[in-house]
């Protein structure tokens, strides 16, 4: 699949900017500040529904304007489509208006919208995912299994709608609660009252519904990726010993068993919970771990080894959205090329499948390897300008 064309209007620091993007290798080139990781990030606003570095809508929107607009068309093996993202930053005091997805121009759902493109993105900041707290390694997953089952994206929204229920719910029984009850191992929850134990009840129902969907969708995905992994890794760095694996709570192979699995688990962790005032148990505690003979990378890994295990990473997931999607993912490199020593360089070139759209950065054009800049279209890049 391929971006063929892509306009910003008001987006960071672009007033507007429209081209046709190259169906091989585009390469964005201009110095520090000059707007290109921006069109990387417009992409991938695009693509995955959010930006890896900003936060908030606010942040995107160019200063001074309202309204930002990221129009892309893409272009798949049996159709091409034009997708919207509409974002605004009101002023001062003005109440925040939702972002609006368009479709061929007609307006649409999020998740309508959202994951016409797949993207593999490289940006600067992934070197530090393995290092990270376990929340960054579950917001990676998402986002990757996502661009495939589109009704996780839904799925682990509602989710979190029901872990805030639910943790203010426990909150609330734990104020109820009198703490010699959990002292002395009376059942807790009854002391607060019938009405709040059915209402913990029907929470602990829809808590267990999702997390057994969205667990087992992750856990095959980590499982198919266990060999693209390995075979990456020992191109990048030799290293065959590294492994892949979801570290979750409960076991299972369909979604009835890890349902039954996570609904004993919250049984066990009941008064834990209770005490504490949050929800233990689910996804939302849930890892993928990466290790090599057995111990976790980050402890040991310096930060090169991180990069390419987290380069190697992102190679198994763009092979497994061509198996599962039947179409490679546009590849996102953000100054990747430059950060890399020449060896390595050579692997992840090697790596790019010849037939998958590439759109990169680099400050020069001299960073950029041969065999990519033999084939790309060079763009330059100045003050929010492509030229
Ligand atoms: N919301 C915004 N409005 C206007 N300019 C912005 C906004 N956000 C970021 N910028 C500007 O964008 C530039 C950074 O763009 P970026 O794409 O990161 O540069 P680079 O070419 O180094 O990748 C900086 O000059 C920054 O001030
Ligand atoms: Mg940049």
């Amino acid at each position: 699949m391929r971006v063929t064309r892509l306009l910003i209007e008001d987006f960071r620091n672009y007033a507007r900017a429209e081209r046709t993007i190259a169906s091989a290798v585009t390469a964005l080139v201009g110095r520090n500040g000059a707007g290109k990781t921006n069109v990387l990030e417009a992409i991938h606003l695009i693509a995955r529904g959010d930006s890896p570095r900003a936060r908030d809508d606010t942040e995107l929107v160019r200063w001074g304007a309202n309204t930002a607009r990221v129009s892309a068309r893409v272009e798949r093996i049996d159709d091409a489509r034009t997708v919207d993202v509409v974002l605004f930053s009101p002023p001062a005091g003005e109440r925040r208006r939702p972002r609006r997805y368009l479709l061929d121009g007609a307006g649409k759902r999020a998740d309508e919208a959202i994951g016409e493109l797949a993207v593999v993105s490289f940006f600067p900041e992934d070197v530090q995912l393995l290092a990270e707290a376990p929340s960054a390694r579950r917001r990676y997953l998402d986002s990757m299994v996502a661009q495939v089952y589109r009704r996780h994206r839904s799925e682990t929204r509602e989710y979190q709608r029901i872990l805030e229920q639910r943790n203010s719910l426990l909150r609330a029984l734990r104020s109820d609660v009198r703490p010699s009850a959990l002292e002395s191992g009376s059942a807790g929850a009854g002391e607060a009252g019938p009405g709040r134990t059915m209402e913990l009840s029907f929470w602990d129902a829809e808590l267990v519904r999702l997390a057994a969907s969205i667990s087992l969708r992750r856990l095959e995905a980590v499982r198919e990726l266990v060999a693209p992994f390995r075979e990456a890794a020992t191109r990048f760095s030799g290293a065959d010993s590294l492994s892949l694996a979801y570290a979750a709570q409960v076991e299972g192979d369909t979604i009835a068993e890890r349902a039954t699995a996570y609904q004993a688990l919250i049984g066990q962790k009941r008064d834990r919970e209770l005490w504490q005032g949050t929800t233990l148990v689910g996804p939302h505690r849930e890892d993928l771990a990466v290790s090599a003979h057995g111990r976790a990378l980050p402890t040991f890994a310096s930060r090169g080894e991180q990069r390419s295990a987290v380069l190697s990473l992102k190679l198994a997931e763009a092979a497994w959205i061509r198996d599962r999607v039947g179409e490679l993912p546009v590849f996102l490199l953000d100054d990747v090329l430059s950060e890399l020593d020449p060896g390595r360089r050579d692997a992840l070139v090697d790596a790019l499948p010849e037939d998958a759209q590439t759109v990169l950065t680099a400050a020069f054009e001299a960073g950029i390897p041969e065999r990519l800049i033999e084939r790309a279209d060079v763009l330059w890049v100045k003050d929010g300008a492509i030229a």
